[in-house]
């Protein structure tokens, strides 16, 4: 073989084997939103045929496609095609939710002996609430994008400073969000966040999974297994009594796989509560060191999605306010539990709970929080 067809087979070669070969990803327009700021998106690709794409406007992941077990490839996440659909409200698919995801009980907490309010946008049971960050949320943000490379993955790094007194917040908080796609199958999430006044901070990725293909119907035949023996129980406002209860003999243990369809409608409280599952489980692992949190399985697929994080908890929602009102990327409605999240968190109400671990960011100090989903097919 001559010399040069040998240097390009090898090129050819790195270039499928590298997901970091493809160079630095590139944001390319999506559209704008309605005060005319320019949107745009990156495409992550890796080796292995799974390709992330993820918008500047509330980070959201617009489409995951994986692998089944026989090398097909299906978009998992729940989401539309255009910005526009976006902009119309979405029950945060795909998106990053902060200042402060998960609920704040009557949007008041109290730091440093002063009250802060906060607007409140949800009221299950009757009960008003502060969810995800507030009326205007990291969800409906524009961030800054920055396409990354590094041996083996492929990443963009969405930045965004929340100014003090955004939606109530103290502090101009400076966050960034990194997605990084290795050739390991890994979806990698990294968040740092700086303050200049002591704040609440709770972020986390908000996507809607269907391992069957988004549109595909329900997720009830999934099997789940968390690294979990206890939960938060909540009040009928979803708000956490302070409790850190044992799952065992109930239906929210997930010690061992358990199908989300097997217990969904039980007539225990805690799941009348939720409407299903809709809970926040207290992971074994509360050292902060990445570990092991959820193994997901859908057995029509053979698709599998293990989630580590550094968190203390995961707020398992199983699509229960999915009512077939938004119509999804393939043109199907998405119907009641078509998806379900899986959010690496705090636990809910920390700012009010003083035995929860403290979700308070001070100056000085730099937050740091990571979160894998790990993809493979069996
Ligand atoms: C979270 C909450 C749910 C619901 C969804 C958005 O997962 O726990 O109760 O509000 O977000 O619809």
């Amino acid at each position: 073989m001559q010399m040069k067809t040998l240097l390009s087979c090898l090129a050819a070669i790195t270039a499928f084997t590298s997901a970091s070969a493809a160079g630095k990803p590139q944001g390319q327009p999506f559209g704008k939103t309605g005060d005319g700021t320019p949107v745009e998106v990156y495409t992550l690709t890796n080796s292995k045929g799974i390709r992330l794409r993820a918008m500047t406007y509330g980070a959201i992941v617009l489409s995951l496609e994986t692998p089944d077990r026989n090398g097909k490839s299906a978009d998992i996440v729940l989401g539309f095609n255009t910005l526009a659909e976006y902009l119309k409200g979405t029950p945060y698919f795909g998106a990053v939710v902060g200042r402060y995801g998960n609920r704040i009980a009557q949007g008041k907490f109290t730091l440093g002996g002063k009250p802060f309010t906060l607007a409140t946008n949800n009221e299950p049971g009757g009960m008003k609430c502060a969810l995800h960050g507030g009326l205007k949320g990291f969800d409906k943000v524009v961030w800054q994008g920055e396409g990354l490379t590094k041996p083996g993955a492929q990443g963009v790094k969405f930045s965004y400073l929340s100014k003090d007194g955004e939606e109530g917040y103290p502090g101009n908080l400076s966050l960034s969000v990194t997605y990084w796609l290795s050739d390991d199958n890994d979806w990698r999430i990294e968040y740092t966040a700086t303050t200049d006044k002591a704040t609440p901070v709770n972020v986390t990725q908000h996507s809607y999974f269907n391992l069957k293909g988004e549109g595909n119907g329900d997720i009830l035949g999934h099997e789940l297994t968390f690294k979990a023996a206890k939960f938060t129980p909540v009040n009928v406002g979803l708000i956490p009594t302070g409790e850190l209860r044992p799952v065992k003999g109930t239906p929210l243990d997930f010690t061992t796989a358990h199908a989300i369809g097997e217990r969904v409608n039980s007539t225990d409280e805690q799941m009348k509560f939720g409407g299903g599952y809709d809970h926040n489980w207290v992971l074994d692992s509360q050292s902060g060191a990445l570990a092991l949190a959820a193994t997901v399985y859908e057995p029509t697929t053979g698709r599998t999605m293990a989630v580590l994080t550094t968190e203390p908890g995961l707020q398992f929602y199983c699509g229960n306010f999915l009512d077939g009102k938004l119509t999804g990327k393939s043109g199907k409605p998405y119907q009641f539990r078509n998806g379900f999240c899986l959010e690496t968190q705090h636990y809910p109400d920390s700012p009010n709970q003083p035995s929860f671990p403290t979700t308070i960011l001070q100056p000085g100090q730099t937050l740091k929080s990571t979160t894998v989903y790990r993809f493979t097919a069996k």
